[in-house]
């Protein structure tokens, strides 16, 4: 599958490499002509473009992007903004970063993936001790939920659906509460989410 990863950060870089280890032919976007192609470039023919950019210059840059139009589109971005004028989590509540990515691309795919996962464990592994970190996952597109769920599935996560877009409401904050564990709380980045499931 074709993938483009806007953006070469942590979370970029990392999805990136591992997506190209899955087999797949990734084109990784960047503003820097050494590390990538422009992003309205990295795009085209893509089926499924992967946002890990910073919230504050989202907006802007899919308004560059030709509109995505039937693509799948993964936003693994958390709208953690502190620039004048922008929405930031708090101002959130009754929609999400998602929500609003959907309505500047209504005919792209768009999914919520790995913004509660740390790049860390994207880079590192998904794997606990024979456990694979839960990716939860939403949007309102069943089939673009499927195809990211296996994406997930591929790079050894435990994917989970949690419905259309308005899942985001949850999952965004979900990250918030894995930024506190890591930094303030000290944890560190060796943590992950899991969803345990009773057998029958
Ligand atoms: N780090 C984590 O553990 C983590 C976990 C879950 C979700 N996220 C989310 O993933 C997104 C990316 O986070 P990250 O940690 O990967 O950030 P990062 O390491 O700073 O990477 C962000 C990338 O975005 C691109 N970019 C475009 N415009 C930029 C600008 N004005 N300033 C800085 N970078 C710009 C850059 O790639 P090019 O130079 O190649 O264009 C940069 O490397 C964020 O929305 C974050 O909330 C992060």
């Amino acid at each position: 599958m074709r993938i483009a990863v806007l953006g070469t950060g942590k979370i970029g870089g990392g999805l990136g490499e591992r997506f190209r280890e899955a087999g797949h032919d990734v084109v990784l976007g960047s503003r820097d002509a050494a590390t990538g192609v422009p992003y309205a470039e990295a795009v085209q023919e893509a089926e499924v473009t992967v946002l890990a950019l910073p919230w504050r210059v989202a907006e802007e840059t899919v308004a560059t992007l030709g509109g995505l139009a039937g693509q799948v589109v993964v936003d693994t971005m958390n709208p953690y903004a502190n620039h004048p004028g922008q929405l930031a989590l708090p101002e959130l509540y009754g929609t999400s970063g998602l929500e609003r990515l959907q309505e500047l691309l209504p005919a792209a795919r768009l999914v919520k993936c790995w913004n509660h996962v740390y790049a860390h464990t994207i880079r590192t592994s998904p794997d606990f001790g024979g456990l694979a970190a839960t990716a939860l996952i939403c949007g309102d597109d069943e089939a673009a939920r499927s195809t990211v769920a296996e994406l997930a599935r591929q790079i050894g996560f435990d994917p989970v659906d949690v419905g259309d877009a308005t899942g985001a409401r949850y999952l965004e904050p979900l990250a918030g509460l894995m930024i506190r564990m890591a930094i303030p709380l000290g944890g560190g980045f060796e943590l992950a989410f899991r969803l345990l499931r009773q057998t029958a």
